[in-house]
């Protein structure tokens, strides 16, 4: 199993402020590779550097032996490499059937390959098939993750880069979500995965990262993570939530967080 994806001394900037502060890291192909932080920590601006959505100021990215950091996002999509971004975007207006249409606009593979694939996604999230007609925006909020990866899938990728698909969901609909991030890749697409939601990402994935204010300060087996003290005290519930005097640590993290994640967050985290 080589390295599918590879990223080197990756520097990206918003204006002054240095987000993403000389990052490495890799993930080989099959694998589930996680990348663990708090709110503001970089974990999207990681993702949208990868899929070409965000300038980079330094280092590369390559995947499948291709330099993909000065490639358009259109193009990065078209070798296989599909995003799933943060916050569920369906198209809430186009029924379930339309959003996934739309997943495969970029192939050029023929109607046949992209009925089968239809038949791969309704097979992997049988949800989405008893509701192909249903308007997206009425889905719940899980259906919606999951039509978001459905849709995602549609593109035939190699490599799924999901940006925190457990945000906004209960428990319940979180262990959903994840138990299908698995079956996609034993269906054979290789996943990056980006999270706050520290213990189920360790919990399904092979590798992990740890990311700090643009930093990866720690990396490991993610059964390792998963029981270091460090990684248990920040991310895996070892900070007391009772009351406002004990905040989540990841509430500190970045003071000047915008209304609409915290309005967004997950409901959990609160209780
Ligand atoms: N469009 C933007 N303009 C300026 N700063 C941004 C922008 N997007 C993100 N940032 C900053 O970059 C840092 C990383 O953000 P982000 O990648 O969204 O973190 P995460 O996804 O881990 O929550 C944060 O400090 C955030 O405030
Ligand atoms: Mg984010």
């Amino acid at each position: 199993m080589g390295e599918l994806l590879k990223v080197e001394n990756l520097n990206v900037y918003y204006g002054s402020i240095h987000a993403i502060k000389d990052i490495s890291f890799h993930v080989n192909e099959g694998e589930i590779v996680t990348m663990i932080g708090a709110n503001g920590a970089g974990k999207t601006t990681t993702m949208h550097a990868i899929s070409g959505l965000k300038k980079i100021r330094s280092g590369n990215i390559h995947y499948e032996d291709k330099l993909i950091s000065k490639m358009d996002a259109y193009k990065i999509v078209s070798l296989g490499l599909a995003q799933c971004p943060e916050g569920r975007r369906v198209f809430s207006g186009l029924t379930v059937q339309e959003n996934l249409e739309l997943g495969a606009y970029a192939r050029k593979d023929g109607r046949e390959a992209i009925q089968d694939d239809f038949d791969m996604v309704f097979d992997l999230l049988p949800r989405l098939k008893e509701r192909r007609n249903q308007m997206a925006g009425t889905l719940s909020g899980g259906e919606q993750q999951m039509l978001a990866i459905g849709r995602a899938l549609m593109s035939k990728p190699k490599m799924l880069l999901l940006d925190e698909p457990s945000m906004g969901l209960s428990p319940l609909l979180v262990k959903e979500v994840f138990k299908t991030i698995v079956n996609v890749n034993k269906a054979g697409v290789t996943v990056l995965l980006v999270e706050q939601n520290a213990k189920m990402a360790l919990n399904i994935a092979d590798r992990g990262y740890v990311i700090e204010t643009g930093n990866i300060t720690m990396e490991g087996k993610a059964s390792d993570l998963a029981s270091d003290p460090k990684v248990r005290q920040a991310y895996l519930g070892g900070v007391k939530k009772k009351g406002l005097a004990c905040l989540p640590l990841f509430m500190y993290d970045n003071p000047r967080l915008d209304e609409y994640r915290y309005r967004n967050r997950d409901s959990r985290r609160f209780t």
